[in-house]
């Protein structure tokens, strides 16, 4: 049942070369347009939406973040992202052109799902992103993207949070198709480099043995930070949940521009911070973030850098590099985060924890 794997978690990380490419299979016409099967909400609803919230909780929240960025790019609509818990209790402002996005894997989470009742109770729409098909939060959706990962067992995320990632981007797109932000070509490009995602991830999984040679290196670290910037933080916000919910590690993600109001203030001698280093571009994204590791190397961290394959910045400021295929920015999470879930995994599995069932915590949260 685990395929050969020591833990359902692992198996989970290796499908999702699968798992992303279900997630995406079906979505369009032969004519290229994109289609979306639990679409329940009318084109000219979807025009009317002036705002859009998305409301999650723990990785599906940081699946949100990407969302958001992703979404407000293409369609110019705006996106806020909210811990399902957080806007429940502090009336929200909410109308019948507010598209609500609940993203939840069990789609059973109870704050998620109280989320959604208070926003259809203000009449506004609610769109579920959700993995288990049946669940109670798309039956009380007024429409459904299912992500198609495939049952789930390890507590932790992992297929789970790249399939959300990539129902996130088919509603962005999809919106952009029907508002008109994006010219069609400029969608078949996006949904071809989504299609590229499976390999891309396969390569990396190939890979692995150098991330577990990492993990059998930091074995014995205190406390790991992690930095990212734009799509690359709530990569870094991931990064971290995984090490402590699975290796009981103290883990923090920062936005790296962060850094110097505050945060840099942790840095010492060994520190392993994790760097995820944005693509080459014409934008300052990169630059800044090479400067944001050098000022901590200068402080003495260990900085393991995750990083363009071809991007000669970064061997001099790294000490260990991971390389990650070229995409665009926006979608880099999607490969980005599957090092660090290979990183937690193995560094749990090592120290001796259940990295199937971490103590303390359930898979899914039926109670607010
Ligand atoms: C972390 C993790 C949790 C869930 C969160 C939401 O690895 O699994 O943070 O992401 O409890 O769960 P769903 O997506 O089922 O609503």
């Amino acid at each position: 049942e685990k395929d050969g794997h020591d833990w359902f978690m692992r198996k989970e990380i290796f499908e999702q070369p699968h798992a992303v490419a279900d997630a995406l299979l079906g979505r369009h016409s032969p004519g290229g347009r994109l289609q979306l099967d639990e679409m329940r909400l009318s084109e000219q609803e979807l025009r009317d939406v002036d705002k859009i919230i998305l409301v999650a909780c723990g990785t599906a929240f940081y699946a949100g973040l990407v969302a958001k960025y992703a979404i407000e790019h293409w369609t110019r609509i705006p996106c806020e992202v909210e811990l399902a818990h957080e806007f429940r209790y502090r009336d929200p402002i909410l109308t019948q052109d507010t598209l609500v996005v609940a993203i939840s894997q069990s789609g059973e989470t109870a704050d998620t799902l109280m989320a959604i009742r208070h926003a259809r109770a203000q009449g506004s729409r609610v769109l579920a992103i959700c993995n288990t098909n049946g669940s109670t939060i798309p039956r009380e959706s007024d429409a459904v993207i299912y992500t198609h990962a495939g049952p789930e067992i390890g507590v932790a995320s992992t297929k789970g949070f790249s399939t959300q990632l990539v129902a996130s981007y088919l509603l962005g797109l999809y919106l952009a198709q029907v508002r008109g932000t994006m010219y069609g070509d400029e969608i078949r490009g996006v949904v071809h480099e989504l299609e590229q995602m499976p390999g891309h991830i396969q390569g990396i999984l190939d890979r692995k043995d150098a991330i577990y040679a990492l993990a059998a290196d930091l074995a014995d670290a205190r406390s790991v930070l992690f930095l990212g910037r734009h799509a690359g933080f709530p990569v870094a916000l991931e990064g971290a949940l995984k090490l402590k919910e699975l290796a009981y590690i103290h883990a923090e993600g920062f936005a790296a521009g962060e850094l110097k109001h505050g945060p840099i203030a942790l840095i010492e001698e060994g520190l392993p911070v994790f760097c995820v280093v944005p693509p080459q571009g014409r934008d300052q994204l990169h630059d800044k973030m090479i400067s944001a590791i050098q000022e901590i190397r200068a402080r003495g961290a260990r900085t393991l850098l995750l990083a363009e394959e071809d991007d000669p910045a970064v061997a001099p400021y790294a000490d260990s590099v991971i390389y990650l295929p070229r995409v665009p920015v926006l979608l880099q999470p999607l490969v980005a985060v599957v090092p660090l879930q290979l990183f937690a995994c193995e560094l749990a599995s090592r120290m001796g924890h259940d990295v199937d069932q971490p103590r303390n915590l359930a898979k899914s949260v039926t109670v607010e």
